[in-house]
């Protein structure tokens, strides 16, 4: 059902030095930085041949992000993103599947603008998991 890996979250204290190491250090093209309040985060997208690098940075209080950050000083993998052709249609058949499906359970609007959910990451080996509709 998943389709291409869309992109790796990495979760970031520092979002200016974390860019400059994919910038300048790995040579990759980096976008400006964006605010996501609904998600409560900051990214920037390092742009790969075969995929991207999503770089998260706590945004306002109550980010999801400085939980992770708190048990991760350094940072590191947060999620994993596939694409999906039918997001509803995908949530229904994880859900038959026994997957959960975090927040309310509809998709909100992600970093591309394209509707996203994120799944319990007990169901996924361990790793938080968003579908991107695409
Ligand atoms: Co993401």
């Amino acid at each position: 059902m998943i389709g291409k890996l869309n992109h790796v979250a990495i979760a970031v204290s520092d979002l200016e030095s974390a860019t400059a190491v994919y910038r300048d250090t790995l040579g990759a093209a980096v976008t400006e930085a964006t605010d996501l309040p609904e998600h409560g985060v900051t990214t920037v997208f390092v742009e790969l041949p075969n995929t991207k690098i999503e770089l998260l940075k706590p945004f306002g209080k109550d980010s999801p992000i400085q939980r992770f950050l708190d048990k991760n000083p350094d940072g590191g993998i947060h999620h994993l993103c596939y694409e999906v052709d039918d997001i509803n249609q995908a949530i229904d058949n994880m859900v038959s599947q026994g997957a959960r499906v975090l927040g309310d359970g509809k998709p909100k609007t992600g970093a591309h603008g394209k509707p996203v959910v994120f799944l319990h990451p007990k169901d996924f080996c361990g790793t938080l998991v968003e579908l991107e509709q695409v």
